[in-house]
């Protein structure tokens, strides 16, 4: 019989689905909040595209958050996930069991880029959430609230983001 070299690729247990705002744990929203303030600090004066991350702890459960920060130079640019997930580790924080990520684009989801996808997965033991929802710069020019209760939001996770990845040197 031949052995399965596929069995321990990462595979979703959970199917990706858009849901309401309002329907998600009070946990949940306060993360995609906090995504939504640190993307009004996106550094991004050449693309002009703002996005904000911010990922939960699984231990302490405390949230850390990034914007993306761009450079003249444009190779440098460090998109908002990692810009977070770099904050975290480096204040001692490896494991996380959510991550929200924020942009606006009209009528689509922006989902996590390639790199970013990998850079999530690094620290992705088990799967990780992810939810992902559109900001909405005529809300914060009008002094409104970021989301209300119909708005869409992806649940998806890292897993289905990106299956069979690659992650090794590691036992
Ligand atoms: N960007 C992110 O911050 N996250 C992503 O997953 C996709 C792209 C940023 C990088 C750059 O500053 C701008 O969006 C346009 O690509």
């Amino acid at each position: 019989m031949m052995t399965d070299l596929t069995k321990n690729f990462a595979r979703a247990e959970k199917a990706e689905e858009v849901v309401t705002y309002g329907s998600l744990d009070s946990s949940v929203q306060e993360l995609l909040t906090a995504a939504f303030e640190v993307r009004q600090r996106a550094y991004a004066p050449y693309s002009g595209f703002k996005v904000g991350a911010a990922f939960r702890a699984r231990v302490s459960g405390q949230i850390f958050t990034g914007c993306n920060v761009e450079n003249a130079a444009f190779t440098p640019c460090s998109c908002a996930e990692r810009t977070a997930l770099a904050k975290a580790v480096s204040e001692g924080a490896t494991e996380f069991s959510a991550g929200a990520v924020l942009a606006y684009e009209p009528d689509v989801f922006t989902t996590p880029c390639g790199v970013c996808r990998q850079f999530i997965r690094e620290f992705a033991t088990d799967d990780i959430q992810i939810y992902v929802a559109q900001a909405s710069d005529a809300r914060i020019a009008a002094k409104e609230e970021p989301f209300q209760s119909e708005d869409p939001v992806l649940c998806t996770s890292i897993f289905n983001l990106l299956p069979s990845s690659f992650r090794t040197y590691r036992k």
